[in-house]
């Protein structure tokens, strides 16, 4: 439990910790490639840590030193693990996984926790099993443990009607050992992390822009080659500080070195369109992917806004943070179109409606998505986190704009994405 009260101030800077995203395809691209790859400054989180381990048991060579790992590449040669591999709470690494695992003959298990367990896998499962892998498991093959014995891979084409990076990136990583050209296509471009990453190992992934969405190409045989990878600040995980520097009632927060992927940064456009004041400095592409340092002032009263289907993508982890900026704002907000947030660590449709309302905020939920009637003031609440990260932080900055105490449970849930959250966060508040 933590009992959260309400601050005077935000004041100072903060480097909040890397990408999540990034940090697990450095890590993994870092395994396939032969020679060494050198991760500077990788976030190092439950999360992250449980795609590590998978790789480690893969056969691969990890060396952490202070903020870099360095990896010794297999160059897709893995031995057959002896132990089932545990994902943790990580979809990411699920789902990523599969999609190695699938190139390689020999016979792997992925289990996960209690919530990793109950969240779909076939939309990995059945491309894979297309592309001829052979997978076994829990309802069909839909739930985890899920068994993987793979090798010999055709290449496909495949609708990625969802836009989900995980799926795209399973199944481009899976073509890299495929026979032919392993072809995805998706309605809204999903992050694209790993086509970028995967130019700097040297594997050439064609990109072609096109009437039904985006369609991303690759030929199975190509080698990485090692390299060097510096990530950048989490833009999932600055959002909290952003929303909380916007509905301070005073000073001000700079943050640095954030990730501004165009395909991530819908979080951020919103918040501009809500009237929120933030200015971007030091602009700058490192690792081929763009970065900039924020700084974000507190605003009297931000606008109600729409979030449209075709922009949950690029927001898509932001989405909890921006209901509590929905709940503050002058009007009626909604979003639509974003029904996988059902299907993340918790329901997270869900667990926005249940404790918005418990904090005295009109909200209807709907199928894909929320409206949610703005107020003046939030009550104080028991907050249920359902043991989700996104939830816990979310709600935290609810509790600290909130006259009356908030107590948030399973605090320790942040360590899934962000271990050092509340040291961070009373770093740069005054009460
Ligand atoms: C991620 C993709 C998104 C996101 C998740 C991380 C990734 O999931 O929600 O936190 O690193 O590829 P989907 O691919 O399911 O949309």
């Amino acid at each position: 439990m933590k009992k959260i009260e309400k601050i005077k101030r935000v004041k100072g800077e903060l480097r909040v910790p890397s990408d999540k995203s990034i940090t697990h395809r450095a890590f993994i691209l870092g395994a396939l490639a032969y020679g060494e790859t050198l991760v500077k400054e990788p976030l190092i989180s439950e999360d992250t840590r449980a795609t590590l381990e998978i790789l480690k048991n893969l056969g691969t060579e990890v060396k952490e030193n202070d903020n870099e790992i360095i990896i010794r590449g297999r160059n897709f040669i893995f031995t057959e693990p002896k132990e089932i591999l545990d994902c943790k709470n990580s979809g990411t690494t699920a789902r990523l996984m599969s999609g190695v695992l699938a190139t390689q003959h020999f016979f792997s298990v992925l289990f996960g926790d209690e919530s990793l367990r109950e969240r779909p896998m076939l939309r990995v499962v059945e491309p894979l099993r297309e592309m001829g892998a052979q997978i076994d498991g829990r309802e069909e093959g839909n739930k985890l443990p899920i068994s993987i014995r793979g090798g010999k891979l055709k290449g496909i084409s495949y609708f990625n009607k969802r836009a989900s990076a995980q799926v795209k990136s399973c199944l481009l990583l899976a073509g890299l050992r495929a026979e032919g050209v392993t072809e995805v296509i998706e309605p809204v471009l999903s992050r694209d992390h790993t086509e970028r990453m995967l130019k700097l190992f040297g594997v050439e992934v064609i990109t072609v822009p096109e009437e039904r969405g985006h369609i991303l190409k690759v030929k199975g045989g190509q080698e990485l080659k090692g390299t060097e990878i510096y990530c950048p600040a989490d833009p999932s995980s600055a959002a909290y500080f952003a929303a909380l520097a916007t509905l301070a009632p005073e000073g001000s927060l700079k943050l640095k070195d954030v990730l501004l992927n165009p395909t991530r940064d819908g979080f951020y456009r919103k918040l501009l369109e809500m009237g929120a004041d933030i200015t971007f400095e030091n602009t700058r592409e490192i690792s081929n992917e763009p970065r900039a340092d924020l700084i974000v002032r507190p605003v009297e009263r931000l606008k109600a806004v729409k979030v449209e289907p075709e922009e949950v993508t690029s927001m898509i982890d932001e989405i909890p943070i921006l209901a509590i900026l929905m709940a503050l704002a002058d009007g009626v907000s909604e979003v639509r179109g974003a029904k996988e947030l059902r299907y993340k660590e918790s329901d997270r449709i869900k667990a926005v409606v249940h404790n918005l309302r418990k904090m005295g905020v009109k909200v209807e939920e709907l199928e894909d998505g929320f409206i949610i009637e703005g107020t003046e003031k939030l009550k104080g609440a028991k907050i249920e986190t359902f043991g989700d990260h996104r939830i816990a932080m979310a709600f935290a900055v609810a509790g600290l704009v909130t006259d009356e105490e908030v107590i948030i449970d399973r605090p320790e849930c942040v360590s899934i994405s962000y271990p050092q959250f509340w040291d961070d966060l009373f770093k740069i508040v005054e009460f």
